[in-house]
């Protein structure tokens, strides 16, 4: 029997803003939400070069690091936390590989986008990386706690 304490795992889901311009919106949440986990953070934002520069500062030396901040601040995210068993690695696992080209079929990447740099959504790579990442972008009011039918029940 799944423990209620083992449903607490949250990542922090990002919606870039080539995944707003293109209406994938409803798709991506509708992914999450048909698997079983349970949305309880949400909210649309044009972030500031600063805070987005601050979300990949493990990457502030790559070549292609300036290229991803002027793509992240060309329009609103959706910046999202989901929580559920696994939801980490799972989360992953739904986006798809970096490489769009690389990612399965079935996955967000591998069923909407073919570029690198135009990969559609974040998740989080570790369960200390969505630590981080939940509190850089949502104060602890922003975050929900309620029951949900999916997960707190039958799940
Ligand atoms: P990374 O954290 O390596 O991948 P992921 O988003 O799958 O965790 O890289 C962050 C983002 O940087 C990636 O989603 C797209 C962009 N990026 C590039 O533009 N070029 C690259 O060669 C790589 C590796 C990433």
């Amino acid at each position: 029997l799944i423990t209620k304490m083992a449903n607490n795992e949250r990542s922090f889901i990002m919606i870039k803003p080539d995944g707003v311009h293109r209406g994938l919106v409803g798709k991506i949440i509708q992914r999450f939400e048909e698997r079983g986990y349970k949305l309880v953070a949400l909210k649309q934002i044009t972030a500031s070069k600063a805070h987005l520069e601050e979300h990949y500062v493990d990457l502030k030396d790559k070549p292609f690091f300036p290229s991803l901040i002027s793509y992240m601040v060309s329009g609103p995210v959706v910046a999202m936390v989901w929580q559920g068993l696994d939801i980490v690695k799972q989360g992953r696992a739904m986006l798809g590989a970096t490489n769009p080209l690389a990612s399965a079929p079935g996955s967000i990447r591998g069923d909407f986008s073919i570029q690198t740099g135009r990969n559609i959504c974040h998740g989080s790579d570790s369960v200390d990386s969505a630590n981080r990442e939940i509190a850089h972008w949502f104060k602890t009011e922003e975050i929900n706690d309620y029951k949900s039918a999916l997960i707190d029940s039958w799940v």
